[in-house]
């Protein structure tokens, strides 16, 4: 079972929006697709609340590497799992560029979230300069070579990966869907030399980066893409149920 679709929240949202969004997410009822969303940290209870029961999982954007102590602002795997978290953001584009979350960090975060039982979903990408300079490949190459390397294949292949190329999110500019074939196609042949040809079919590859109806169906109508990582339309409950239902 690869499909799955994500709505990753960012910092979006309220008590009384939020509500109403997720009402609407567990009143959609039977999901076509496996389906969850990654809310801000102050929401989770209420997520937990509104979902708990229902098809629709949930989980957090990011998480520390750190089981405990003095890291001031952060937030544990085991505080995630008290708030029965399912999924976690590890290595989003933003926490990357604008946080400081290295390769490395990244790999610990990934480590430390599958020792609490939630499921990683490792995002890479290339910015706009690394596509037009041709190290695509090379790019996403080493942002998974880094787990694997320092997390190991085993913890490799227990993620969700998510192939975001960094130009095309929240920018209305998608890739095409055979842009976006080529790399997951690379992604899955990675696995499959690191952690096994078995390993890597089983692997789940979204696609994120301006994600809409419009385009959804044509993105994962490809072989590689399992379905999507939504940031903008996620927070309107018809197109992210629009969404899920191109998944199928
Ligand atoms: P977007 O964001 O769908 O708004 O482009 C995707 C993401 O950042 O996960």
């Amino acid at each position: 079972m690869r499909k799955l679709v994500v709505g990753n929240w960012k910092m979006h949202g309220g008590l009384a929006v939020n509500g109403a969004l997720l009402g609407a997410l567990r009143a959609a009822g039977h999901a076509p697709c496996p389906m969850a969303v990654c809310v801000p940290f102050p929401y989770l209870a209420q997520a937990r609340a509104a979902l708990e029961d229902s098809t629709v999982a949930w989980g957090a954007q990011d998480v520390s590497e750190h089981a405990s102590g003095a890291y001031t602002g952060e937030v544990s795997v085991a505080m995630l799992a008290d708030f029965a978290c399912r999924y976690v953001i590890v290595g989003h584009s933003e926490r990357r560029a604008l946080f400081g979350d290295s390769d490395e960090r990244v790999a610990a975060k990934v480590k430390a979230a599958l020792a609490g039982g939630l499921k990683p979903i490792l995002c890479v990408g290339e910015t706009l300069d690394e596509r037009e300079q041709g190290v695509t490949e090379a790019v996403v190459e080493r942002q998974l070579a880094a787990v694997c390397r320092l997390a190991g294949a085993d913890a490799l292949a227990a993620c969700v990966i998510a192939y975001e190329p960094v130009w095309a999110i929240g920018t209305g500019r998608t890739a095409t869907p055979e842009q976006a074939q080529a790399v997951h196609a690379f992604l899955r042949g990675r696995i499959a030399q690191w952690c096994g040809a078995d390993r890597a079919v089983a692997t789940t590859i979204l696609y994120g980066g301006s994600v809409k109806p419009q385009n959804a169906a044509d993105l994962f109508g490809q072989a590689d893409i399992d379905g999507g990582l939504i940031g903008g339309a996620s927070l309107v409950a018809e197109d992210f149920l629009a969404i899920v239902a191109a998944a199928v």
